[in-house]
C-alpha cells in the first residue's frame, strides 16, 4: 500500500521495500512481516487522519522497522527455539542498529527515530531507551501495535499462530501497559470496521511470500523437519 507524495514515487517505495526484503530473505520466519506491518500501520494512520510528511515517515519506518536485524548473527536470528537471556539482549540491539543505518540522512532523522523506538512500551518497560508514554514518537507507538499484532498471528516453531480475533484481544489486554490506551481504542475501532481487510492482509502476504520465496522450505511438512533444515543451514 503506497502512501502520499514521496511514497507515491513507485521507484522510491520499491527501493525501500527491496531493502527490507534483504533481511526477510535471511529470516525465513518473518517473511512478509514488514509489508503486513506497514499495511496495518496505514489503516491506523488513516483512522487518525495523519497526513503529509508525518504519514510518509511512519510508512517508511513501518517497512524498515526491523532492518537492524541485518546486524544480528544467524545463530540468534534464525534460532528455532526460544532465545536465552543473553541472546535476547543481543537481539534487542536491532532497533539501534536499524536507526544507525540512516544516521547520515538528515532528512530521514524522524524516520530513524521511529525505527529506534519501535520496541519501547507505554509503561516505560521497553527497549532500547525505556521511554515512557508520549516520550515515544507517535509513529513508533503505532508501529508497535501493528508489529505485535502481526507477530502474534505468525507461526513460530515454538508456538502456533493466534487467530486475528485473539490477537486483537491481546492488544486490548495490554492497553496502558505495552500500548498507548488511546491508540488501542483506535486500533480496536479499525479492527471492528476493517476486520476482513486485516484478515486478507495477514492471509495474502503469508501465502504470497511463502509461494515466492520459501517454496522449498514450505514444502517441508513438519516443524521438526524445518528445524533440522535451519540447523543444517546454520552449521554450513
Ligand atoms: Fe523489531
Ligand atoms: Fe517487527
Amino acid at each position: 500500500m503506497k502512501s502520499t507524495t514521496m511514497f507515491r514515487n513507485t521507484d522510491f517505495h520499491d527501493l525501500i521495500d527491496s531493502l527490507i526484503r534483504t533481511i526477510e530473505l535471511r529470516d525465513i520466519y518473518t517473511a512478509g512481516h514488514s509489508k503486513r506491518v506497514s499495511e496495518i500501520t496505514e489503516l491506523i494512520c488513516s483512522e487518525m487522519n495523519i497526513a503529509g510528511m508525518e504519514r510518509e515517515y511512519i510508512h517508511m519506518a513501518a517497512h524498515l522497522h526491523d532492518i537492524g536485524k541485518m546486524g544480528i548473527a544467524d545463530g540468534i536470528l534464525l534460532k528455532p527455539e526460544r532465545l536465552t537471556d543473553p541472546e535476547y539482549i543481543l537481539l534487542q540491539q536491532h532497533p539501534v542498529i536499524g536507526s544507525s543505518v540512516f544516521d547520515k540522512f538528515k532528512e530521514l532523522r524522524q524516520m530513524s527515530s521511529i525505527i529506534r523506538h519501535h520496541h519501547e512500551r507505554f509503561d516505560g518497560l521497553g527497549y532500547p531507551s525505556g521511554l515512557k508514554g508520549n516520550e515515544i514518537p507517535l509513529g513508533a507507538q503505532i508501529i508497535s501495535i501493528a508489529d505485535t499484532f502481526d507477530a502474534m498471528t505468525t507461526t513460530r516453531p515454538y508456538r502456533p499462530s493466534m487467530k486475528v480475533e485473539e490477537a486483537a484481544k491481546e492488544i486490548v489486554r495490554n492497553k496502558g501497559k505495552q500500548f498507548n490506551p488511546k491508540l488501542v481504542d483506535i486500533f480496536s475501532k479499525v479492527f471492528k470496521k476493517k476486520k476482513n481487510i486485516i484478515k486478507t492482509i495477514i492471509k495474502n502476504y503469508h501465502a504470497n511470500d511463502r509461494r515466492q520465496l520459501y517454496k522449498p522450505f514450505c514444502s517441508i511438512k513438519t516443524n521438526v523437519q524445518k528445524k533440522e533444515l535451519v540447523m543444517n543451514i546454520r552449521t554450513k
